[in-house]
């Protein structure tokens, strides 16, 4: 009987991505994945150590996970993820029913790993890596709808934003070569797959050197200049290189069918490109949503921050996105009371939410994280009271943007790629348009995986609500 491994997933769509990695690892090393926790061998939880609040989850299910400790001797835990390697051997110490800890640059060693604690071994193996991006893993879609899928373009982190742990848990930023990444996406096409969203900590800044002639996905002029560049060198055995960028590879990805959706996450302001909108404007497949985090509103704070934009830099980008793609929603991250953020600042942030007026937010208090500049240089003083409110009055704000954005999509009509039967009806369907609005209508024939043509005829803040008008 294979040994089962369950696996749990905490934090950011990475994480996620991580996990089917890591299930494809011990797949193919003769483990069973298994979705029964009760059946488990080994159970792995994949952690996020981005706030204190994610870790202190983490600890939380730790100390429930005793019980089935104890009702089965022979039962392994390990933590893999951001917060093994951001603390390592400490978390053993700490956790005496853990068994392993496992950095995200050191999967390929679970299957040598889970062998060594089945004789009793407690390992931790948190080297971070300069090269290693899972290239050549066919991730197992173990946990899927069948319809929507991650791909994984590149690892690491290099900004080093002041409040930021992530470079200090996924180490240096390498891309993933374009070939793995477009074949990937064609299988899962051929799955059935209808959307694949390529992910990175900063998408814009991926970067490939190709050898000429290495890449067959390349598109027809890039293809014409590579050939050209041989023919003028007489020299075969130099070979001339070609860079892909993300535009590019958006470009690639988005050739692999017209009925296969791209989208990507996430995007850094300083390095958003026109090149990339203008790519978004040729392709309908290409979803017209940009995840573009702001963080504050406040140059002062930006500044502190190390974002390395300015409030009227960002502005401009808002600006080109509106002109190039003016069916764009955009959506973004921001942080409330960062260190010595003052109601200036924080009135700064509102404004940025008026101006741009975002179609969704992920919104944060601000948590000091060990390591980063922000805990060796700067003090954690605005109280956590003064947080709690900043983030509520942006949560407010941003609550009633959202419903008029909402409304003003009353009477429009959208492409929809249907995801699933409704949480609410098993008589409705969900999916999503292109912007990234979820739309819920009446099922009719249809079926997941299907496109579908839904006018909106009332809708909540989160929610559009429609009928069908057109069942292709
Ligand atoms: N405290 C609060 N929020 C944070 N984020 C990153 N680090 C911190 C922190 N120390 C937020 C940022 C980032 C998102 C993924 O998490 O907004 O974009
Ligand atoms: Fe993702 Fe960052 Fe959390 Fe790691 S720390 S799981 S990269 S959000």
């Amino acid at each position: 009987m294979k040994n089962k491994v369950y696996i749990e997933t905490y934090g950011c769509q990475m994480n996620l991505a991580d996990s089917e990695i890591v299930g494809s690892i011990l797949n193919k090393a003769g483990y069973a994945i298994t979705r029964d926790i009760d059946e488990a061998d080994f159970i792995l939880i994949n952690t996020c150590a981005i706030r204190d609040n994610a870790e202190q989850r983490i600890r939380k299910r730790l100390r429930e996970l005793r019980a089935l400790q104890r009702a089965r001797s022979t039962l392994k835990i390990g933590i893999l993820g951001c917060m093994a390697e951001r603390l390592q051997k400490q978390l053993m110490e700490e956790e005496d029913n853990v068994s392993f800890i496992v950095g995200p640059d050191a999967y390929r060693n679970l299957p040598q790993m889970l062998a060594r604690t089945r004789e009793g071994e407690r390992l931790a193996e948190t080297l971070l890596s300069e090269t290693e991006t899972y290239a050549d893993i066919e991730p197992v879609r173990y946990d899927t709808n069948g319809i929507t899928a991650y791909i994984s373009i590149m690892r690491g982190c290099q900004n080093y934003c002041a409040y930021c742990v992530v470079p200090y848990t996924r180490g240096r930023e390498r891309s993933r070569d374009p070939q793995t990444i477009v074949d990937e996406a064609r299988s899962l096409f051929e799955k059935g797959y209808r959307e694949v969203t390529l992910l990175g900590q900063n998408v814009n800044s991926y970067r490939w050197e190709a050898e000429n002639g290495k890449l067959e996905a390349e598109s027809g002029e890039r293809k014409a200049e590579s050939e050209a560049d041989a023919a003028s060198s007489n020299i075969s055995h130099l070979t001339s290189h070609i860079t892909v960028g993300f535009p590019d590879l958006m470009a690639m990805v988005a050739e692999v069918s017209p009925l296969l959706r791209v989208r990507f996450a996430t995007s850094h302001p300083k390095d958003l490109s026109d090149e990339l909108l203008q790519v978004m404007a040729r392709y309908d497949n290409i979803c017209k949503c940009i995840h573009l985090p702001v963080q504050s509103g406040s140059e002062r704070m930006l500044k502190l921050m190390n974002r390395r934009y300015t409030p009227e830099w960002y502005l401009d980008r808002i600006d080109a996105i509106r002109r190039y793609l003016p069916t764009c929603s955009i959506t973004t991250d921001v942080i409330a009371g960062f260190c010595t953020e003052t109601e200036e600042d924080h009135q700064a942030t509102l404004e940025m939410f008026r101006r741009v007026r975002y179609d969704y937010a992920y919104m944060f208090k601000f948590s000091m994280r060990p390591n980063t500049y922000a805990a060796k240089h700067l003090q954690d003083d605005v109280p956590d009271d003064v947080k709690t409110r900043r983030l509520e009055e942006i949560i407010a704000l941003q609550g009633e943007i959202a419903l008029e954005n909402n409304q003003k999509e009353i009477g429009k009509t959208f492409e929809v790629l249907i995801e699933g039967v409704s949480h609410r009806s098993d008589q409705q369907l969900f999916g999503r348009n292109s912007q990234n609005k979820v739309i819920v209508f009446e099922r009719g024939d249809l079926k997941p995986g299907q496109y579908a043509h839904v006018k909106v005829t009332r809708c909540t803040s989160a929610t559009l609500i429609g009928e069908v008008v057109d069942n292709k």
